[in-house]
């Protein structure tokens, strides 16, 4: 049976409303990333930073799971499915897919500025300046920020050798060491990239581009992966 591993961006939440970095409506357009997500903005400007990603937890509380979300969780239920994906969102999850690792973080839960571990529910689901953890230091999101180091790189590097077929889904592939997950891949992978922008791939073996959007890309490739496992083993 093929294990596939799909690594997913911000594009694959476009469709549910949620905004992408670095397209001309995106994140990175409204901020900039040194006021908002690297540790010297949260040493400078705390407040700023906690408005930000509150921001975006709420935005994410009111959007829903698309098409693409959802066709990963039916790919799933033909043959072993993980997803790696760099969104803090948690709509993976809400889709119903049961292996999702979070390479930079998730605005769900909350940690120390200082202490890794443990993470928490945010109450009210919000951070204000002044809300401490059990050990008395001030909460901050469970975020990689710019600049940090991305502890989930090696499990997801991992997941990727072990891939047959790897779909990667609306990343523009410009923030490492994410980007340099897809060399992870073994040579025969099938490597599939689904998003409407042109990329510069030409250093990543076979990747078959399909120029599309994920909510009618992904259900339209996991349909064609799913008939041809089950007429492979017909
Ligand atoms: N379907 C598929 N892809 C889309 C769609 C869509 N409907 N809309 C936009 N895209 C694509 C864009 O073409 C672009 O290639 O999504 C990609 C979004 O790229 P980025 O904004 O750079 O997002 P991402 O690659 O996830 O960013 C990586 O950067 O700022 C950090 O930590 C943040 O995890 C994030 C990381």
């Amino acid at each position: 049976m093929p294990r596939v591993v799909v690594f997913s961006g911000a594009g694959i939440s476009a469709e549910s409303g949620l905004k992408t970095f670095r397209d001309s409506d995106g994140l990175w357009e409204e901020y900039s990333i040194m006021d908002v997500a690297t540790p010297e903005a949260w040493k400078r400007d705390p407040e700023l930073v906690l408005r930000f990603y509150n921001e975006r937890r709420k935005q994410m509380r009111q959007a829903l799971p698309n098409p693409a979300h959802f066709a990963i969780v039916k790919l799933a239920s033909h043959m072993p499915v993980d997803v790696i994906t760099q969104n803090v969102d948690d709509l993976h999850e809400r889709a119903g897919s049961a292996s999702v690792l979070h390479l930079h973080g998730e605005l769900a839960k909350v940690r120390s500025e200082i202490y890794p571990e443990p993470l928490y529910d945010p109450v009210n689901d919000v951070i204000n300046l002044g809300d401490l953890c059990e050990r008395g230091t001030q909460l901050r999101p469970h975020v990689v920020w710019f600049g940090e180091s991305v502890p989930m790189i090696e499990p997801a590097s991992q997941l990727v050798s072990q891939a047959d077929i790897l779909i990667i889904v609306g990343t523009s592939l410009n923030v490492y060491p994410a980007a340099g997950l897809v060399h992870s891949a073994p040579y025969g992978c099938r490597k599939i990239l689904i998003d409407p922008a042109e990329h510069n791939t030409g250093n990543v073996f076979r990747l078959q581009h399909i120029r599309e959007n994920a909510g009618t890309g992904l259900p339209r490739i996991v349909d064609e992966l799913i008939a041809g496992f089950i007429s492979e083993n017909a």
